[in-house]
């Protein structure tokens, strides 16, 4: 027989987590005003919010903590940092910060202005924040397919070259400071961006001289779909696809709490010695001085070690298995999932889940609201309330794909977690017919309002 899969590491230390029933939950969801944001993790069973600092660090990385030099400057952890930065990306300068979104605030200081127009694939909800928030536009030019969850197609994080050019030419050059690929692409579901899409749209940022940057939270993830979907690149190890990549950009923003595995960190890393000088200013003003710009030296070299092991083939062959456990357990449930199923999470369909809601009335949080419930796992919406309003009109911006999110954290839960949540959604997915009432919104913050809104039912 062949040997099954099995994951590539033991467990070493646990943390208990506790069952709840029903009725507790309704009561709780109900003081947290729906909003699963306001829950507190030990109303949660099974914690699938996100994978972005939820991770479990290995042993390997518990003892490099411990060799942190907490010097204000120059700390050799700063240097571990530098050096793995260095080798798994290529790029020569680099600045740490807190996490992602305190990168592109350092970054965009330098790069963007008001009026400013940033084409891409879809932006994740912090990066479009920091762009608006200057008054510019970020521009989606994602592939169609992507809105299809049924279709099939290996790289649903691709940019649609044409529109991209289109907004290339038809703009001055001056307008726009930058194009933002974000690898993988959470907004469309954790769909990869193909090595030759990659290619392409770096050389049509070129021909327009406009500098590329890599939003690479999950730049390893993205790899490992290149290494498996990808022709031509079946024999290539990641870490080579990974150097490959970032070949085709010209600086990258970092949320390390996602491939780095740590629970907090991120940076910024760039070929420009300039813009690396302009961003040390933003650096030292907003985060810390430029040798540790918001991380203690131990986290840093915590970091250095997990980006390592983030870009080794066993572990993201664990990892997606297990995404891809969970995606094929909910599929024979005949719940509806954008495929391929993505790197990080399953994206749960809910415009084709609770068809008979209205979308004013947030078909994928009615839907998380109901899972937790069920099941006390806590997924996302990814969906209208994430959308935010237009920062002109100040309407609802209504996405094309409303998703309920189910992110994994990294190396945390078993197959049998996995097994639990697909039931739990099953039952949802068995009695969707009597769920005939969603939410209206009671409070919401101008921007990025999904963390804080409070909602009542509708
Ligand atoms: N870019 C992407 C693609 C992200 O997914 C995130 C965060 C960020 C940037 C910002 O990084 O949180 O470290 O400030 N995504 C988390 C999520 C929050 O749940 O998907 P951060």
């Amino acid at each position: 027989m062949i040997l099954p899969f099995a994951e590539s590491y033991k467990i070493k230390m646990v943390e208990p987590i506790r069952r709840s029933t029903p009725k507790e939950r309704e009561a709780w969801i109900r003081e947290a005003g729906y909003n699963l944001f306001n829950l507190r993790s030990d109303q949660v069973f099974i914690d699938l919010l996100t994978d972005s600092g939820t991770g479990a660090m290995s042993d390997r990385q518990w003892s490099a903590l411990m060799l942190g030099d907490e010097s204000y400057a120059g700390a050799s952890s700063y240097f571990k940092m530098k050096e793995a930065v260095r080798e798994i990306t290529g790029f020569e300068y680099f600045l740490p910060t807190h996490q992602g979104r305190a990168a592109e605030n350092v970054l965009f200081s330098v790069l963007f202005k008001e009026g400013h127009i940033i084409p891409g694939n879809a932006h994740f909800d912090t990066t479009k924040g920091h762009i608006e928030y200057r008054k510019a536009f970020a521009v989606d030019c994602t592939i169609d397919e992507a809105y299809d969850t049924t279709l099939y197609h290996p790289f649903k994080g691709n940019i649609n070259l044409a529109k991209l050019e289109e907004v290339l030419s038809s703009n001055p050059k001056e307008k726009i400071p930058a194009i933002i690929v974000t690898v993988t692409c959470n907004t469309s579901g954790g769909q990869p961006v193909s090595m030759e899409n990659l290619r392409h749209t770096y050389a049509l940022a070129q021909k327009y001289s406009i500098p590329v940057i890599f939003d690479s939270a999950r730049f390893a993830e993205n790899a490992y779909f290149i290494k498996e979907r990808e022709k031509g690149y079946e024999n290539h190890s990641i870490r080579e696809i990974v150097r490959e990549m970032f070949s085709y950009a010209d600086m990258m923003t970092m949320s390390s709490k996602k491939d780095a595995i740590v629970n907090m960190g991120g940076f910024i890393a760039m070929r420009s010695e300039d813009i690396f000088r302009q961003a040390s200013v933003f650096n030292i003003m907003f985060e810390g001085y430029i040798t540790y710009g918001g991380m203690s030296g131990r986290d840093m070299n915590a970091l250095a070690q997990g980006l390592y092991e983030g870009t080794e083939y066993d572990y993201l062959n664990t990892r997606i298995g297990q995404v891809g456990y969970l995606g094929t357990k909910l599929k024979s449930f005949g719940v509806p999932v954008q495929e391929p199923f993505g790197g990080h999470a399953i994206f749960v369909d809910a415009k084709k889940f609770l068809p008979h809601i209205p979308v004013e009335e947030f078909q994928a949080q009615t839907l998380a609201v109901e899972l937790y419930i069920e099941g006390g796992v806590r997924g996302v919406e990814i969906g209208t309330i994430l959308a935010d309003r237009d920062p002109v009109t100040r309407e609802n911006r209504y996405p094309r794909l409303e998703f309920l999110r189910l992110a994994i954290p990294r190396r945390v839960y078993t197959n049998n977690h996995m097994d639990y949540v697909a039931v739990a959604l099953g039952n949802v997915f068995a009695r969707r017919e009597q769920i005939t009432q969603g939410f209206r919104i009671v409070y919401e913050a101008p921007i990025m309002r999904h963390f804080t809104v409070k909602l009542e039912r509708a």
